[in-house]
């Protein structure tokens, strides 16, 4: 009796997770990929791991910008789960990495709620101590992977090194802070279950939920809704809905082969700081017609905004009862069309830009509609 009041007091995996450790990206070429992060958006490489470093099957570059973390990986051997990813779904997200302060009992207490463990709790032990992680699967082959590294006092982990690392490109300071929110994309129909899923057996909670009234234009639609677990893990999923043409969520499910993750929110203080970089360092946003800011000009009032800065780099601004946050997001990163990246700076608000959704999926669709998609 005593073990079933012990297993339904124990502390849910949301209030266990202390934020996100880092993104693992698998890809097919993990040095191509890496320069392109570095030179465009400002990455600093920080870790290496492959063969050099005794690492046989796959090659692993650690980037940093503030408290960013990003693994990019890429197979050695046609027969790596790595290399079989990629060739499913092209370049993607594979492990959405949070930072625990035992891995092994938020994997118990995970499994203990119905959570899939798709890698039991192991240590890796190295020269600097060890590294325990342990995986449950979400969305698609997406996995949430749980890192203790309280027991490591060296370079990033086991099989890692800081030496001999890639020459840091020349390009403007980009000043991204932090990972704002993460975005997965689920099947139609499926958007519900997910949600209860990370409620009920992560015991996140809803922060807002949209639908596709709201989220929708001439063409398509989507639904779309946000769990977070209180303290900094912010999670919207969508799923595509029924409209006269080609949702772009689904633009995504057919490219991915199934769900993942849609895009990655890197929030700055300095957002015309951060996008004139990068845009200096070759990174392409989405378009907003010149019609969007005299729209937003009207409907964003009572702050001092660099409205001519916004308007030449292609910025969006929004407003909620807390304040404003300004917002841009990249054509698509893949060669497929799935994986994005949004640019954030918030002050005061927290919401995700809703009154920027109709001009941004419209933006998205020119796209599509380009590629033949729509
Ligand atoms: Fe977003």
């Amino acid at each position: 009796m005593a073990h079933t009041a012990l297993v339904e007091t124990a502390p849910t995996v949301a209030s266990r997770l202390l934020g996100w450790d880092h993104l693992e990206w698998w890809v097919g070429n993990a040095r191509a990929v890496t320069a392109w992060l570095t030179s465009g958006f400002g990455f600093e490489v920080v870790a290496y791991a492959g063969p050099e470093t005794g690492v046989a099957d796959r090659v692993s570059y650690v980037l940093a910008q503030g408290d960013v973390r990003f693994v990019v990986t890429a197979g050695l051997a046609a027969d790596s789960e790595v290399s079989r990813h990629v060739l499913r779904h092209g370049d993607g997200i594979r492990h959405l990495a949070w930072r625990v302060e035992d891995a092994s009992a938020v994997a118990t207490g995970a499994a203990a709620k119905g959570a899939t463990v798709v890698a039991e709790p192991a240590s890796v032990n190295g020269d600097a101590g060890s590294v325990t992680t342990a995986a449950i699967a979400t969305y698609g082959e997406t996995r949430h992977l749980f890192v203790e590294r309280s027991g490591w006092h060296g370079v990033w982990g086991p099989g890692f090194s800081a030496e001999r690392l890639p020459p840091r490109p020349a390009g403007a300071p980009v000043g991204v802070a932090s990972i704002d929110h993460v975005v997965g994309n689920v099947e139609q129909g499926r958007l519900d279950e997910w949600v209860a899923w990370y409620v009920e057996v992560l015991g996140f909670s809803e922060m807002r939920h949209f639908d596709a009234e709201q989220i929708s234009t001439q063409y398509s639609a989507l639904r779309s809704t946000v769990v977070h677990n209180g303290a900094g893990v912010v999670m919207p999923i969508n799923e595509p809905a029924p409209g006269l043409k080609r949702s772009q969520i689904q633009e995504y499910l057919d490219s991915y082969q199934g769900p993942g993750v849609q895009h990655i929110a890197l929030a700055t203080p300095n957002i015309v700081t951060a996008v004139g970089a990068m845009r200096s360092r070759g990174v392409r946003f989405l378009q907003m017609p010149a019609t969007y800011y005299e729209d937003a000009k009207m409907r964003v009032t009572g702050f001092e905004l660099p409205w001519a800065d916004l308007e030449s780099l292609d910025i969006e601004v929004d407003v909620d009862a807390g304040g404003y946050l300004l917002q841009i997001f990249t054509e698509t990163v893949t060669d497929r069309p799935t994986l994005f990246v949004e640019v954030i700076q918030r002050e005061g608000a927290s919401g995700f830009g809703e009154g920027n959704f109709k001009a941004l999926f419209e933006a998205i669709e020119r796209e599509q509609a380009r590629r033949g998609n729509l």
